[in-house]
């Protein structure tokens, strides 16, 4: 190869490298007061703060803006900082105002808990997809703008096949909590959890 060319490739190279840590990849930001988010950035999903059939908490201290916008009956934006999980294997957080305009800068998670803590198997943005092939962002979008991409049962988007009762008992044996205890309808919701993960698709 010539010199030449052997520097043009360096060239696109590096070019390349810099588009794949370009905005919608990159998850530490230069927006001013955007936070470092890692594993210790979660918790026991139940030391949380519940609204409704979901929990959530703020990372800058701001609970009373995100709860504001979770208990707003017209739709808001959700403050920066903020987490919301209704099961312990998921979260959105919110990260500073420019941040990612695609996502309206909603990060997602795809967590693996267990009593040793939170680990963080896949964060992105419109690029992060479920273990059951499912992109978080492509069904999240479809909630109605004032929504601010939160799903809930009734904002627009495609329902998920986890009943309540399945989520409320994933929620109270997240295997974080303090000795989390199981009753007989957790364990028969859990099993018919099992049951319909492990049907064919
Ligand atoms: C098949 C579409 C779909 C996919 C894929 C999906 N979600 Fe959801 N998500 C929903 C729906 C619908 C709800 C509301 C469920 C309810 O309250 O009954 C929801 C609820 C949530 C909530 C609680 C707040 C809300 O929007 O109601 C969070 C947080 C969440 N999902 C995060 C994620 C993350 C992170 C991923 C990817 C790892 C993901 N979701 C993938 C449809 C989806």
């Amino acid at each position: 190869m010539s010199a030449l060319k052997a520097g043009v490739s360096t060239i696109l190279c590096g070019v390349a490298f810099l588009l794949s840590t370009g905005p919608g990849n990159a998850t530490e930001s230069t927006v001013e007061g955007d936070l470092h988010i890692d594993a210790k950035s979660f918790r026991c999903i139940t030391k949380m703060t519940p609204v409704r059939q979901f929990y959530v908490d703020n990372l800058r201290g701001n609970l009373d803006a995100t709860l504001a916008a979770a208990n707003s009956t017209m739709g808001a934006v959700y403050p920066p900082g903020s987490v919301i999980q209704l099961v312990p294997g998921e979260a959105m957080v919110k990260r500073g105002t420019g941040f990612n305009t695609t996502t309206h800068d909603w990060e997602f998670f795809e967590l693996d808990v267990s009593k040793d803590g939170t680990h963080i198997r896949k964060r992105g943005f419109a690029d992060v997809v479920n273990r059951f092939g499912g992109n978080c962002f492509g069904c999240h979008i479809a909630a109605r703008p004032e929504w601010d991409l939160v799903c809930e049962a009734d904002h627009g988007c495609a329902p998920i096949p986890i009943t309540r009762a399945m989520i409320g008992a994933l929620q109270r044996t997240d295997p974080r909590c303090d000795s989390p205890t199981i009753s007989p309808q957790d364990a028969e919701a859990l099993k018919q959890l099992n049951q319909l993960l492990k049907a064919p698709q």
